[in-house]
């Protein structure tokens, strides 16, 4: 395949004609001029380092150099190792935890941990709160050979610093009378320089791989943070980074027409939509179950980069058509503020079809012989032609399989659609300042010593007379 046309981009659906049946949802002559400046400014932001947060670009031409360099094979020796594991604790939120359990559930099954052949079983952890899932896992990993990759950029975070003081401590019990052996289960993934679980691995000698200091969370997917876990459930992630990579090479340039770069074309889209269109609410749908988690990363990664001085599309995501049975009904008539961009695969990845039925008692024979991505196509085309007629303009994303170069290529698309959307927008799309306004309030009542949360609790005494 011509890598260049890799991923199909449209704003129209087979038999459609371009905009759909919903009509004058795509820009006029004079707005595809003012796109098209728009998209020039915002690429060399991007390329020339020129925006806000240049200094977090590093993913930009990282799939391209990443897979020969001496880290990448590291990534493949230590799956290596973790594989002969009965389970593998990945611990970690946010940007540190979504891309790898999108990709591994999007290229396996969401099934996984059921149907996994000679790889470990994978619980994501470290991602919440919550005493019941530490249970489950407890009970999951009781008697179990276990690993941990406890991924962290700052090393600080509340969420997975507990969950790893937790595990950690299981582990330990288990190999008391041999703590190397609990040290050599140990898998981290963090700053190359500073934070506390640097600190911990350097003391305890345990393997650990790099986030890049330029590379923000939601940004990481395909360096270690993505790749360790991922090629632990046996995912070829050398596929992943040279879709990737071919991608960096095909997005890299805005070309003549605006409609010649189509993940900048996407962005602009995206752009109308919010700007003219008043669109509020971009869907992320998807077809496929396995997709289900790719939603969740998509909703990060616009949700933190977008969404800032009080501007911003909010992110949403479905499955369809297992969602058509509950969000459908207000994609279809509830308050115009939506447009949906849904992603789809060309090729079967079975080739299950309906069988015909002597008894044809559930009136099905009329689908005999047409497999099922058959039905799920005719689904989402139909469905497309549904939103639209309802005032809900579809952006469709198609490539040619779910497979490990498709997706890298995917994540790339869509991580540079990003930024590329962040500049036009006017903001800066690689920090994400809210995320701390919680944090703070949360340490402030958990009563973390320091000067910083000292002067939180008064604030809060001051304001809500709090007795903290
Ligand atoms: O995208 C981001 O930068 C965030 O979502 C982070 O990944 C998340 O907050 C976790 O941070 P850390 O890796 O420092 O624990």
């Amino acid at each position: 395949m011509e890598e260049a046309q890799r991923l199909c981009f449209s704003t129209a659906f087979a038999g459609g004609r371009d905009g759909g049946i919903g009509g004058g949802s795509l820009p006029d002559a004079e707005e595809r001029d003012m796109l098209s400046r728009k998209i020039v400014a915002a690429h060399d932001r991007l390329a020339k380092g020129t925006g806000d947060g240049s200094d977090m670009r590093g993913w930009l031409n990282f799939p391209a150099s990443y897979i020969d360099s001496a880290e990448f094979r590291r990534i493949l020796a230590a799956a290596e190792t973790i594989k002969k594991a009965d389970v593998l604790l990945v611990i970690g939120i946010g940007g540190s935890y979504l891309g790898a359990r999108a990709v591994v559930e999007a290229l396996t099954s969401r099934y996984y941990n059921d149907i996994r052949n000679g790889t470990p079983a994978i619980y994501f952890t470290g991602c919440n709160i919550s005493e019941s899932d530490y249970a489950a896992l407890d009970a999951i990993i009781e008697g179990k050979d276990f690993c941990i990759n406890v991924i962290s950029k700052s090393g600080t975070t509340l969420e997975p610093a507990l969950a790893f003081r937790h595990f950690r401590a299981k582990l330990e019990a288990k190999y008391q009378d041999r703590p190397k052996e609990a040290d050599k289960r140990i898998f981290v993934t963090t700053d190359a320089k500073k934070g506390a679980l640097l600190a911990q691995a350097k003391e305890r000698g345990w393997k650990r791989f790099i986030v890049p200091a330029n590379m923000g969370g939601r940004y990481s997917v395909l360096s270690a943070v993505g790749l360790l876990p991922i090629a632990c459930a046996g995912v070829d992630v050398g596929a992943l980074l040279r879709g990737a990579a071919a991608a960096q090479k095909a997005y890299a340039q805005p070309g003549a027409v605006p409609e010649d770069n189509a993940c900048y074309w996407y962005a602009a889209l995206r752009y109308h939509y919010y700007t003219r269109m008043r669109k509020a609410v971009e869907l992320f749908a998807v077809y496929e179950p396995n997709m289900t988690l790719f939603g969740e990363w998509l909703k990060q990664l616009f949700g933190e980069s977008d969404g800032k001085e009080f501007r911003g599309l909010f992110p949403a995501s479905a499955t369809f058509t297992t969602d058509l049975h509950s969000l459908g009904q207000y994609v279809q008539q509830g308050e115009r503020l939506l447009f949906e961009t849904v992603i789809t695969f060309e090729q079967p990845a079975n080739a299950l079809g309906v069988t015909k039925q002597e008894h044809n008692g559930d009136e099905l024979n009329y689908l005999a012989g047409k497999t099922l991505h058959e039905i799920n196509e005719t689904a989402f085309r139909a469905t497309a032609l549904a939103h639209q007629k309802g005032g809900c303009p579809s952006l469709h994303i198609s490539l040619p399989g779910l497979d490990a170069e498709s997706l890298g290529w995917l994540i790339y698309f869509f991580e540079k659609a990003c930024a590329i959307s962040g500049y036009m927008l006017g903001v800066n799309p690689f920090d994400q300042p809210g995320v701390e306004d919680y944090k703070s309030f949360m340490f402030a009542l958990l009563g973390k010593p320091g000067e910083e949360h000292d002067k939180t609790r008064a604030d809060l005494r001051a304001a809500y007379g709090m007795n903290i």
